[in-house]
């Protein structure tokens, strides 16, 4: 969003200039009042963006400050680039969507269905066994995914009800939350079906899980699948000031990444991952539980395994339209990924900083590509070759991160982008059939703070 701004149709950057044309107006007529050297700089301002622009639109003095101008709004707007403004899965059922393209993290959430019941049932037993039991999925997206672990849950409660005899059964109230431009018509429309075999009351919660999104002491059981990953926004020294454009060539963190980059990543993540807990402390009772899983790194070294290797596609496949003047070099160079893969270690950490959630476990799992693959051919006879596993692997990626993409380079560019994308995975795939990706799974108590 902020970069198709920056990219500027006539009248954005006119209705700019204008602004700062009347900024410079008011500056240069406060000469005066300014001390020196101070009235000297809005003067030249001022020659530079007079009243009104020259009527010849190709004149150089026109080129010159709608340059100037763009740069002026691509920097702030750039300033503003809250992922909640602008990021979603793919809507709908059709062949792009998030939910048809989704079984990597099917896959995710089958891993960790056996903690995620262990840790529902814990919850209501640890909670007094509460007449109505407050679940919220945060992240859910819409589609297969998004119910699937509430109906594990509401299962969970009616098995351990059954063992400990208690009639009649909690009422259970599902909360789902998203950020609010996730596809939340699709994701109701389903709810008729689902409520038929699950007995709960269902709501919808848009915001994003960085900030509070419910009362204080209400949550007993919180669950979270394939989405701490994605950052509240690319770290602020990257997107402006002396260093935005100093992650040359890359869109994440890369080998050719100056140190400072991974650096202003981590401290990202830490940033947003403690306010997360800070967040869900205020949110869960004494005593319920909370399952996460998200995208992670087993070494200290993020440019070299996993999920990185296909952003590092993504930035080839970039450059390969940068080389054909398709994409401006300068596009890529101010593109980052609000994304951040963590380690074991650093989950672990933070969570014990913030010291509001007791582990009750937490492991690291890979989900290999090949292994959606087979999923994916289950009902299949036939062997899926290597282009057309590529072509998955493509979609699967676009489906998750498009609108980021689009609101920088551009709705148009994207069909294009994903098939030279796709290209280059499938050589990826011949060379790392066991390509997999590493996640990290916790289930944390909340604990009373002495
Ligand atoms: C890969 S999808 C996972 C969806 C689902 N949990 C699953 O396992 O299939 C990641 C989801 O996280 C959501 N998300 C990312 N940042 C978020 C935030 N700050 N607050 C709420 N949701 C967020 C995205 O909108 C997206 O729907």
């Amino acid at each position: 969003m902020a970069c198709r701004e920056a990219q500027g149709t006539k009248n954005e950057w006119q209705t700019a200039y204008h602004s700062i044309s009347n900024l410079c107006l008011f500056l240069s007529l406060s000469l005066p009042f300014l001390p020196f050297p101070l009235y000297f700089f809005p003067f030249l301002l001022f020659l530079i963006f007079p009243k009104t622009l020259p009527p010849h639109q190709d004149s150089t003095h026109t080129i010159f400050v709608k340059r100037i101008t763009l740069k002026i709004i691509h920097n702030i707007s750039k300033t503003n680039m809250q992922v909640e403004q602008f990021f979603h899965t793919n809507v709908g059922n059709d062949d792009m969507s998030y939910s048809k393209n989704s079984t990597i993290q099917s896959l995710i959430q089958s891993v960790t269905k056996s903690e995620r019941e262990r840790a529902v049932i814990e919850a209501f037993k640890n909670t007094s066994c509460p007449k109505i039991m407050s679940i919220a999925d945060l992240g859910c997206s819409s589609g297969h995914n998004a119910l699937l672990v509430v109906s594990d849950a509401i299962d969970a409660v009616e098995l351990v009800c059954k063992e400990l005899n208690q009639k009649p059964l909690p009422e259970i109230h599902v909360m789902l939350n998203d950020l609010p431009r996730n596809d939340f018509n699709t994701l109701i429309g389903s709810f008729e079906d689902f409520k038929k075999n699950h007995a709960c009351f269902i709501s919808v919660a848009p915001g994003s899980f960085y900030g509070r999104l419910f009362p204080s002491q209400t949550l007993h059981f919180v669950h979270s699948s394939t989405c701490l990953h994605w950052l509240s926004q690319v770290p602020v020294e990257l997107q402006n000031g002396t260093k935005l454009g100093l992650n040359k060539g890359n869109i994440y963190i890369s080998k050719t990444s100056p140190p400072f980059v991974l650096e202003a990543f981590t401290k990202q993540f830490e940033r947003d991952f403690s306010q997360f807990l800070k967040c869900r402390a205020e949110e869960v009772i004494h005593g319920g539980c909370m399952v996460f899983t998200l995208v992670a790194r087993k070494g200290e070294d993020p440019s070299v395994e996993g999920i990185y290797l296909q952003w590092e596609l993504l930035a080839q496949a970039l450059m390969d339209m940068v080389s054909q003047g398709i994409v401006e070099m300068e596009k890529i160079d101010t593109f980052n990924l609000p994304f951040y893969t963590p380690t074991l270690e650093e989950v672990k950490n933070a969570i014990r900083r913030e010291g509001s959630f007791a582990i009750k476990s937490i492991q690291m799992f890979d989900v290999g590509w090949g292994e959606a693959r087979d999923q994916a051919c289950e009902h299949d006879d036939k062997v899926e070759d290597n282009a057309t596993t590529a072509q998955r692997m493509a979609k699967s990626m676009r489906a998750s991160s498009e609108s980021l993409f689009v609101s920088h380079f551009g709705a148009e560019l994207m069909d294009e982008l994903f098939e030279r994308y796709s290209n280059f995975m499938e050589g990826y795939f011949s060379k790392y059939p066991d390509g997999a990706l590493t996640n990290i799974c916790a289930s944390v108590q909340r604990i009373n703070v002495l």
